[in-house]
């Protein structure tokens, strides 16, 4: 599909990595916007194959990883007649923007991201340190805002561990345009205020995450359901047995509460209710039952 700029919509743009298998934390977090979005903007979803070779990647593997991001978006009701869908590194000025707004990025910048600190710890890099990882997995954040910048994007639908690189881009395209004159737009982030932070079913401390050490953490889209299923049987709960939300003492049983809400459309509020009187048994295998027919029907 061709995108047709001269209407007055909103030009969104997002982007999923192809570095393993997406999960219900990117489904919940960025693609249930996206899909929302598609009738009334014009929408551009990629697939940033030059991020994901931030870590080591095996070539075959990322080939077939792109086709599986691509299956992904489609099966949670992306529409390729309504939005644009391409790979990022068939278009080269994504690397050749990243480039000119690496001489106005600053190391200092780049420092204050989080992000490239979290994966220097990942299980798979023991002993890995800040110091060590790729000039690329650091530089990570500029090539995202040349992705958003290059399609004068107005709004940025993520999950909330990318707010702070939309935020990055911002003050790229504000500081390139005090010093060359007016070229970027500047965007806006979209989080959603509910499911911007899916976090881990092992450890309710942590997000959901592709690379996670084990698949208990998450939710995978390919899950069988019956997998699925399991899993959520054994997510790990809190301490007392109530059904409440509450992030702070009850993180676990409130991450699952958002997680069935946002698949069944009943406030948590209403799940606190109904489950009045019951244990976290009941309501994980009604949570089983939901994720079942969730990944049936996707
Ligand atoms: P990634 O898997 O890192 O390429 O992320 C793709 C999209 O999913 C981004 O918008 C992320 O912010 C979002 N996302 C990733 N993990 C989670 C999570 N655990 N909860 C909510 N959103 C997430
Ligand atoms: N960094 C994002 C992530 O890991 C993926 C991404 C790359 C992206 N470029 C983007 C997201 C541009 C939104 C817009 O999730």
């Amino acid at each position: 599909m061709e995108l047709n700029l001269k209407n007055n919509k909103p030009i969104i743009f997002s982007g999923v990595q192809p570095s393993g298998v997406l999960h219900l934390g990117n489904y919940l977090g960025a693609l249930t916007q996206w899909v929302e979005m598609q009738n009334q903007s014009n929408c551009i979803f990629c697939v940033v194959d030059y991020h994901a070779i931030t870590v080591k990647q095996e070539p075959k593997e990322l080939s077939r990883r792109i086709l599986d991001v691509v299956k992904a978006y489609l099966a949670s009701g992306i529409n390729p007649e309504k939005v644009v869908i391409f790979q990022q590194s068939d278009i080269t000025a994504h690397t050749e923007l990243a480039w000119i707004l690496n001489c106005i990025a600053r190391v200092a910048d780049l420092n204050k991201m989080t992000q490239f600190k979290e994966k220097a710890c990942l299980p798979d890099r023991q002993g890995g340190s800040k110091e060590s990882v790729s000039v690329g997995l650091f530089d990570y954040p500029v090539l995202m805002a040349a992705d958003i910048l290059l399609y004068n994007t107005d709004s940025v639908p993520v999950g909330d561990d990318q707010v702070q690189h939309v935020e990055l881009t911002r003050t790229l395209a504000q500081r390139f345009n005090r010093e060359y004159g007016q070229v970027f737009k500047i965007p806006e982030v979209a989080v959603r205020k509910q499911g911007a932070r899916i976090m881990g079913l092992d450890d309710p401390t942590k997000k959901m995450s592709k690379s996670a050490s084990s698949p208990a953490n998450y939710i995978a889209l390919t899950d069988a359901p019956e997998i699925a299923a399991k899993k959520i049987m054994r997510a790990v709960t809190d301490s007392s047995s109530k059904i409440k939300y509450d992030l702070k003492k009850k993180p676990a049983i409130s991450n699952l509460m958002t997680i069935y809400s946002l698949l069944s459309g009943v406030s948590v509020k209403k799940l606190e209710k109904d489950y009045q009187g019951k244990g976290y048994g009941d309501f994980k295998k009604d949570l089983a039952e939901t994720v079942k027919s969730f990944l049936a029907e996707h």
